[in-house]
């Protein structure tokens, strides 16, 4: 019933929302796309918005999303309109990025093949919501991205737009122009795009959960990353000589406050970028596997990302039953995958989370962490909820902990090991005498 509303909900919209509209006349040309541009002041989208007009005798509407990366949100506006963009629009989404994306995230623990926070791949899907929503509201027949043929972003862009918004033409240029970085500034310097003179060293994608560094030396796999890679962590050698505590409490599963403060999830994620950052905590660097075949060598700064996963690690393993813990490192990792493989829309995702939900309303209490000199140490938690008994394991305080009930257990727990190498024992012993009897 509920899916037959959905589409009939679709179908009813207004042609507008549906992106089938009568465009209008720009000079002599017809205009015959209205497309929305994810826009992020640089060079490649730049490029797009002319090569857009161009090519689509297009309308280009221009959208940022700021989901914690640097830039000077008023300045690409300008730029954008100064390139002739039709409307611009500047979303400010840190705090929807923070309590919607990352949160969840910090829930499932979060990390692909096990080291990378997925810090740009959670933004994709939001960035898209976001262009899918201007759309809709303008009347677009198009979404537009910079995305390369090489990357994982295309993908997370593609699926999710195209979730969203069925019925709209994706363009993803950068794919399919096959311009060389030369050819690109010399079609910029046509087109009155400015381009920087500075070479860039390396190519950059930041989000409050963490910063991406790729390109340039880091492409040697078998070099370390020079210095100036970094600006949100210092390097150990420099980080202060005493250690730092922090102690972070969770409530169902998320951090609500850090050394009895309490904190919205962006204020405590930017918070603890800068505590860990300081103490040269969340530096990663591994081989990772993209979705579309290529291993890259790729480098991150996630110092909250890094702090805050290892004590939410910590306090489920007090709080849940080992069944649990090993049964949802399984789903974790899934969740992790397609976050970062670009199914964020999948409705597994959210199968996913209907248990690791119901896991986290336990997961309540502090951990206590130190940061010293490049390296983060888990050192005490506690929880109203925990199944930690320190009773138990203390050998001198009478408990209901009956010693002698081990010994039956052990002997259950062990039967089909010790059954099994009976049999290959005695299947030994047999070989050994049928072989000797033989002339
Ligand atoms: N490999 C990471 C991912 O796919 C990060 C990509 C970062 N992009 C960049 N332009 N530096 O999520």
């Amino acid at each position: 019933m509920l899916c037959y509303k959905k589409v009939a909900k679709f179908k009813n919209a207004a042609p507008e929302a549906r992106g089938i509209i009568q465009l209008q006349k720009r000079g002599n040309k017809k205009i015959t796309e209205k497309i929305v541009l994810a826009y992020s002041g640089g060079l490649d989208t730049s490029v797009l918005i002319k090569w857009l007009q161009e090519k689509y005798n297009a309308e280009v509407i221009t959208v940022t999303v700021n989901v914690g990366q640097p830039e000077d949100l008023k300045e690409i506006e300008e730029k954008a309109l100064r390139l002739g963009v039709l409307k611009h629009y500047s979303i400010d989404a840190k705090e929807e990025f923070a309590a919607d994306y990352v949160f969840p995230a910090i829930k499932a623990n979060a990390l692909y093949e096990g080291k990378y926070p997925i810090s740009t791949s959670l933004s994709r899907p939001l960035i898209a919501a976001k262009m899918v929503e201007i759309a809709e509201k303008d009347g677009a027949t198009a979404l537009a991205h910079g995305c390369t043929g090489r990357g994982n972003d295309q993908v997370r862009f593609d699926i999710s737009l195209g979730a969203l918004a069925p019925d709209l033409k994706i363009i993803a240029p950068v794919r399919e122009w096959g311009m060389t970085r030369e050819e690109e500034i010399a079609y910029a310097k046509t087109k009155g795009i400015p381009v920087s003179t500075a070479a860039k060293k390396y190519s950059i994608d930041q989000s409050i959960w963490g910063r991406s560094i790729e390109c340039g030396i880091l492409e040697d796999a078998s070099k370390e990353p020079p210095e100036d890679a970094f600006e949100w962590t210092v390097t150990p050698e420099k980080a202060p000589n005493t250690p730092e505590y922090v102690t972070i409490k969770f409530d169902g599963g998320v951090p609500v406050a850090v050394n009895g403060k309490k904190l919205k999830p962006l204020a405590l994620i930017e918070l603890l970028n800068e505590t860990a950052g300081k103490h040269g905590v969340g530096r990663i660097d591994h081989i990772e596997d993209r979705l579309v075949g290529i291993k890259s060598r790729e480098n991150y700064e996630c110092p909250a990302a890094t702090v805050i996963l290892e004590a939410h690690k910590d306090l489920e393993k007090m709080v849940l039953t080992r069944h649990e813990v090993l049964f949802k490192q399984q789903i974790d990792a899934e969740w992790a995958f397609l976050a970062y493989a670009g199914l964020w829309m999948d409705p597994l995702r959210e199968d996913l989370e209907a248990f690791i939900n119901k896991t986290q309303e336990n997961v309540c209490g502090e951990v206590r962490v130190k940061l010293y000199k490049g390296a983060l140490q888990v050192v005490g938690r506690s929880s109203p909820m925990s199944l930690y008994d320190q009773n138990l394991v203390n050998y001198n305080i009478k408990t209901s902990f009956n010693q002698a009930h081990s010994k039956g257990f052990i002997e259950l727990w062990g039967l089909q090991t010790r059954m099994s190498n009976v049999l290959k024992q005695k299947t030994k012993k047999q070989k050994k005498a049928s072989g000797s009897k033989k002339p």
